[in-house]
């Protein structure tokens, strides 16, 4: 199957439902619930990404026998540096953002220790595409 959502850049109301739609299709398909959650964690954090660092894009599920695939497309300024990006701590997040809690610099890094594998393109001034793969073990 494969779910595709929209993510609007700055909409903080808003934010967080690709991530629980992608959760409550995984619940519905019997997954696994640790599964569900490290998928959903990370799903979170990429969709945050997408809202804070973007001008808007998207989030798509697939799910097949061996794999939870997310992906997570943007269009906006992209990553200009994507292992400055990852480190823990890094933020660019502006202060209007970090007073709503966010802009830890840990997105990227969580977004590694919950997937199987992590995959980012990004082209500055273009936009970012993070490919999360979880092995199913359903
Ligand atoms: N989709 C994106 N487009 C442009 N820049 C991004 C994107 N995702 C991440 N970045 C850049 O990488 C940095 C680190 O991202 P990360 O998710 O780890 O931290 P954060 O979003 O700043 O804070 P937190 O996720 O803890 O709230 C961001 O501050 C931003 O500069
Ligand atoms: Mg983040």
């Amino acid at each position: 199957m494969i779910l595709e959502i929209p993510v609007e850049s700055y909409n903080f109301s808003a934010a967080g439902e690709a991530a629980s739609r992608v959760k409550k299709t995984l619940q519905r398909l019997g997954i696994d619930s640790q599964l569900i959650r490290r998928v959903a964690i990370a799903t979170y954090e990429a969709e945050m990404n997408i809202v804070i660092h973007s001008d808007g894009g998207k989030i798509i599920l697939q799910v097949d026998e061996e794999e939870i695939k997310v992906q997570a497309i943007d269009q906006g300024k992209g990553i200009a540096d994507l292992e400055l990006a990852m480190k823990e701590g890094y933020s660019t997040a502006p202060d209007e953002v970090r007073e709503m809690g966010f802009g830890a610099g840990m997105g990227l890094p969580n977004m590694k220790k919950c997937a199987d594998r992590l995959e980012i393109k990004s082209v500055v001034n273009e936009g970012t595409t993070v490919v999360m793969g979880f092995k199913n073990q359903s």
